[in-house]
């Protein structure tokens, strides 16, 4: 048995630490649904070696939220005794993120990089857009940084991790608000050794290929969205997380939902 590796990836937990949001008016606590996961994580001993969030990390917030996100995630470091490692989404701000959570104020890059855990290669892009913008976009910085990313990887292979879900056919209907270059990533990461695409942003779970490479689109931690009727998105009180295994290379992605009511909070007719 070669390389064994088990991690727990997160999405939108839209945390408002400081400025207690309301989201929609939803009066949904995003918080206690990010620490009713964190606590069943541990309550299933699932002993993950690293945590990832994959963007919305904030929901439209301050310095001060970023700042507390960062004391709250680095609680969890200790408690968890592994690291949590992070990338924005379109509801992230970048300054307010360089300046609470990285203590760099000014700052308004894009936030991208890449890991080495064990073998295996994580690399974290940044697919916000834009200022309140709801779709992605890749730079073309970021597609040249990757270029050389991918040029030499180690033995365990690598995992692509960005907010905004690829583009595939049958995600047609949402091709307005996922990721809209996804044609000039694709030339970027075709035929290279990675070993799976996670995402989140949409709410719900989806997975497709591309390029030959699976994408697991993972649910949101904060709250569902039923997209089934292309033309009223329901929001709806859920949260989920889900539980990546990788043994030889082989992805095995598990999502788990924790009982939530699943009650409709709010309609967005488009
Ligand atoms: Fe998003």
């Amino acid at each position: 048995m070669g390389q064994k590796i088990k991690f727990i990836h997160l999405s939108d937990i839209h945390l408002n630490p400081a400025t207690k949001k309301n989201i929609n008016g939803m009066g949904i606590n995003t918080l206690h649904k990010f620490n009713a996961l964190l606590n069943d994580i541990r309550k299933r001993a699932l002993h993950p070696d690293f945590f990832i969030i994959s963007g919305d990390l904030i929901h439209e917030g301050t310095v001060e939220d970023y700042r507390q996100l960062h004391v709250l995630l680095k609680e969890q470091e200790k408690a968890f005794g592994v690291p949590f490692y992070v990338c924005l989404g379109n509801h992230d701000d970048r300054e307010a993120f360089w300046a609470g959570y990285k203590n760099v104020p000014g700052k308004k890059e894009a936030y991208y990089y890449s890991e080495t855990v064990n073998d295996l290669k994580l690399i974290f892009l940044d697919s916000k857009y834009g200022i309140s913008e709801e779709e992605g976009r890749i730079s073309g910085e970021q597609l040249s940084w990757l270029k050389e990313q991918l040029v030499v990887t180690p033995p365990g292979g690598t995992i692509l991790i960005l907010h905004h879900p690829l583009y595939c056919e049958p995600l047609d209907f949402m091709k307005y608000s996922i990721l809209q270059n996804t044609d000039e990533l694709v030339p970027v990461i075709e035929g290279k050794d990675i070993l799976a695409i996670l995402s989140g942003h949409i709410h719900f779970n989806a997975t497709f290929k591309t390029a030959g490479i699976m994408n697991f689109v993972i649910a949101a931690a904060s709250y569902g969205i039923d997209c089934s009727n292309h033309r009223i998105h329901k929001f709806m009180d859920d949260s989920t997380y889900g539980l990546v295994r990788i043994v030889d290379r082989e992805v095995m992605v598990e999502q788990w939902s924790l009982p939530a009511s699943k009650n409709v909070k709010f309609e967005l007719s488009l």
